[in-house]
């Protein structure tokens, strides 16, 4: 169960970026030094076991004991000046550590900006500059300097993408920044990272490290309006949303859907996941999700709508055309 702890999808040991490798080189010095500093005190422990005197009860009246002339060493040496020196060490390769990783980029030592909103329990991820609008899936282009800048729309929340660097936490008014940098294609998955309620846990993001020509590319597609539906029942489907709750709360743009509770849903068919990152977004989940949103994810603002299952069939239909 320990090990099962170590390594997987967010795991901070295997860094991505300069920040998130600053993290990793801290932790391995405060093990190293912590293991050496518990190896020391088992050894003298051992030692002193080995060396114990066997006494009879009254002890040893013949003159001072030989070891009350290495006692101020031992008490004075080992027990203050010797913790005081590696924890001061420690301290200073700590906060050195810290300072490099805390600072936030300048905005103009970055090609890119990225707004990431905390939502109960969700993120959408904005392209400043562009109509571009996402839910828990963010794309960003592989070595390249992104100034993410991270709020909130109701409580405190953390992004936290362990690969690629620190927690950054989201707070109500306020917009705190951190270098967003990935050295590597890839997906790398992230976590809210501060108690935010209910479906904390269940409040995931991923993040798509592309080569800088797909993400041009995937970036046009997410700016633009969504597609018209093609088939009769997409068609169905579409009519369902807009006339229907489900525009109340979701936005579609390009049509009449102007909600902000749920997450923009303009090109859903595209994403990989849903409800962040709870079920894999495959139309039978979709189906699931659309009629039990309470099962999956208890708490969240999504109703049971009590739709008959031919309406939740053309929803599903419409939703996954969307890409
Ligand atoms: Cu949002 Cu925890």
């Amino acid at each position: 169960m320990l090990l099962a702890g170590c390594g997987g999808r967010q795991d901070t040991l295997d860094p991505h970026s300069h920040q998130a490798g600053d993290i990793a080189n801290l932790f391995w010095v405060m093990m190293a030094v912590s293991f050496g500093g518990l190896a020391l005190v088992t050894g003298l422990l051992v030692f002193a076991w080995v060396r114990r005197r066997r006494r009879g009860i009254g002890g040893d009246t013949e003159g001072p004991h030989p070891g009350e002339r290495t006692g101020w060493f031992v008490v004075v040496g080992m027990g203050v000046v010797f913790p005081l020196t590696v924890i001061v060490a420690l301290f200073i390769v700590s906060d050195w550590a810290i300072v490099n990783i805390t600072q936030a980029p300048a905005a103009s030592s970055t090609a890119m900006t990225v707004e990431a909103v905390g939502h109960e329990w969700y993120w959408s991820f904005k392209y400043p500059g562009t109509k571009a609008v996402t839910a828990d899936e963010l794309h960003i282009p592989v070595d390249t300097r992104v100034n993410l800048v991270a709020t909130t729309a109701d409580v405190i929340h953390s992004f936290w993408v362990p690969e690629l660097n620190r927690k950054i936490d989201t707070i109500p008014g306020q917009q705190n920044r951190i270098l967003l940098y990935a050295n590597q294609t890839g997906v790398y998955r992230g976590q809210c990272a501060e108690y935010c309620g209910l479906q904390h846990a269940h409040m995931g993001m991923l993040v798509f490290a592309q080569p800088e020509a797909e993400f041009r590319k995937w970036l046009k597609r997410e700016a633009a309006p969504a597609a018209a539906p093609t088939t009769a029942l997409e068609r169905r489907g579409e009519r369902l949303f807009l006339d229907g709750a489900c525009s109340s709360c979701h936005a579609i743009r390009g049509t009449s859907a102007k909600g902000y509770v749920g997450p923009d849903l303009t090109h859903l068919g595209s994403r990989t996941t849903l409800a962040g990152l709870t079920i894999p977004n495959t139309p039978s989940y979709l189906a699931r999700w659309i009629t039990a949103p309470q099962h999956f994810k208890p708490g969240n603002q999504m109703p049971d709508l009590n739709l008959p299952p031919a309406q939740v069939g053309a929803l599903v239909a419409y939703l996954e055309s969307l890409k």
